[in-house]
């Protein structure tokens, strides 16, 4: 098998990884991250989001090598239980969630979003994240969730 090297979650890792292997694929089984769900399959839902290079990207259609000394983000590596990244803090803070499902999918898409659009209109969340399918119909919560979470993040970048 094939060796890989890339940067996970801040974390240098070289693997032997097939080459048919998704980035989804080695990030759940061979790094037991399961932060980034299994839905479609095909880039559809958006519930393997992460982000590559701070780029969101679908990981479940992502071939493993194609991301060969990248630098991938997943939910594990945006915030921890002690530090929370704004996006997960405003999503507690709406009750932005049902089943969960979606929810890694929503917050990996609204944080890329929010680190090179810190101000989105209500439209451009709206299409930011209209590729993310959440079937619990929790869409008014989230939207809430991510406007918030640009508030936070006003709000610390207002703090000296
Ligand atoms: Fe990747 Fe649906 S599982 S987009």
């Amino acid at each position: 098998m094939p060796k890989l090297a890339l940067t996970v979650n801040q974390r240098a890792v070289v693997l032997d990884v097939p080459l048919e292997a998704s980035l989804l694929h080695l990030l759940r089984n061979d790094l037991g991250l399961n932060g980034p769900k299994y839905g479609c399959g095909l880039g559809s839902c958006g519930a393997c989001t992460v982000h590559i290079d701070g780029v969101a990207a679908r990981a479940c259609v992502i071939p493993a090598h194609g991301v060969k000394e990248r630098s991938i983000t997943t939910l594990e590596g945006l915030g921890s239980r002690e530090n929370w990244h704004p996006v997960q803090a405003a999503f507690e803070e709406a009750q932005a969630a049902q089943c969960g499902y979606c929810l890694n999918g929503m917050v990996m898409q609204a944080a890329a979003l929010l680190a090179r659009e810190p101000e989105p209109s209500e439209a451009r969340i709206r299409s930011e994240l209209s590729g993310n399918f959440c079937r619990c119909g929790t869409h008014v919560e989230i939207m809430a969730a991510v406007a918030r979470a640009a508030e936070l993040m006003s709000d610390a970048k207002g703090v000296t």
